[in-house]
């Protein structure tokens, strides 16, 4: 990989709390699950890891509790050579938490308690608006405020600043935010929250992208899951098949390949081959539990692909 350019994620960081089922519950149903296990998560956390464990040069905006979990979490930022300068410890809120189910088929039910996140505002990014004025790529998510993704998007979207938003979990979005994104990565539950389209086959995506480019977003990846992508851009529009994986955890497979985008993109990779690499590294991501357990090194996928 060439040139390296600087990516800046603001966004979640949580401790997950993940039970592997048979099968979900229903409202009212105890269930007796299978392991559990404490591990680190959050989007933003889970895609700037990616991002950087995939060759790219990284620095992550969060808020942490200045508790047990948030000391651990940067601890882990640290050791995963994320630039931490933007990463605050709230005095007063806990970190966030994240309850998660897994079922037999690899598939999650996913609760955020959001704590700190919810606390990451307008101030923090201003406080270290150098770092965010450093970057080529600005990659967001929704788990933290939407007045603070809104600020960002104002502030850097018409700036030379590549904005790419991870619709997650979705929320109707104002409008003149869509201008000034470079790119929107939502999957297809996201996809038909904000545009109304189920996606289903190749005419649905091309449809919903131009929900988006009408808008003015000039690239619109929608992820497929184990489908992979459809990548619609001005140099190429069209389906991308993942590779087969045996899937126990889909948990953060969307983030590793959000990640995966983002260091492909900054290393000189084209949106078609920085999908497929993304495709790639999230189909590894399926094979392990977890979400920051199961990202993949760039040796990973060199070796397998
Ligand atoms: O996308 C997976 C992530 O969603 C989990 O790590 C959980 O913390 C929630 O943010």
């Amino acid at each position: 990989m060439g040139q390296n350019r600087k990516i800046v994620v603001v966004g979640s960081s949580n401790t997950d709390m993940i039970i592997q089922i048979d099968r979900f519950p229903v409202p009212g149903e105890t269930l007796l699950g299978k392991d559990f296990r404490v591990l680190p998560g959050g989007k933003g956390a889970n895609q700037a890891i990616a991002a950087v464990r995939l060759g790219g040069d990284v620095a992550l905006v969060a808020r942490l509790g200045s508790d047990l979990f948030g000391d651990q979490s940067l601890e882990n930022f640290r050791k995963e050579g994320l630039d931490v300068q933007g990463v605050v410890q709230d005095k007063l809120l806990p970190s966030g938490v994240a309850q998660i189910t897994v079922d037999a088929a690899g598939e999650n039910t996913i609760l955020v308690a959001s704590g700190a996140n919810n606390a990451l505002s307008t101030a923090q990014v201003s406080e270290h608006a150098g770092l965010l004025e450093s970057a080529d790529f600005i990659l967001m998510q929704l788990e933290i405020p939407l007045e603070t993704v809104r600020f960002i998007v104002e502030k850097y979207g018409n700036n030379g600043k590549k904005l790419i938003l991870n619709p997650a979990p979705a929320f109707h979005l104002p409008e003149e935010m869509y201008a000034a994104l470079h790119a929107i990565i939502p999957n297809q539950a996201e996809t038909r929250f904000l545009t109304g389209i189920g996606v289903t086959n190749e005419d649905t995506a091309v449809h919903a992208a131009a929900f988006f480019h009408e808008k003015g977003v000039e690239v619109v990846v929608i992820t497929l899951g184990a489908a992979g992508a459809f990548l619609s851009s001005p140099g190429f529009t069209g389906s991308l098949p993942a590779p087969e994986a045996n899937a126990v955890d889909s948990t953060a497979a969307g983030d590793t390949f959000i990640g995966a985008i983002a260091a492909g993109r900054c290393s000189g990779m084209d949106w078609k081959d920085a999908v497929i690499f993304a495709n790639r590294a999230a189909a590894l991501s399926v094979t392990k539990y977890g979400a920051q357990s199961s990202i993949p090194f760039l040796a990973e996928v060199q070796k397998h692909f």
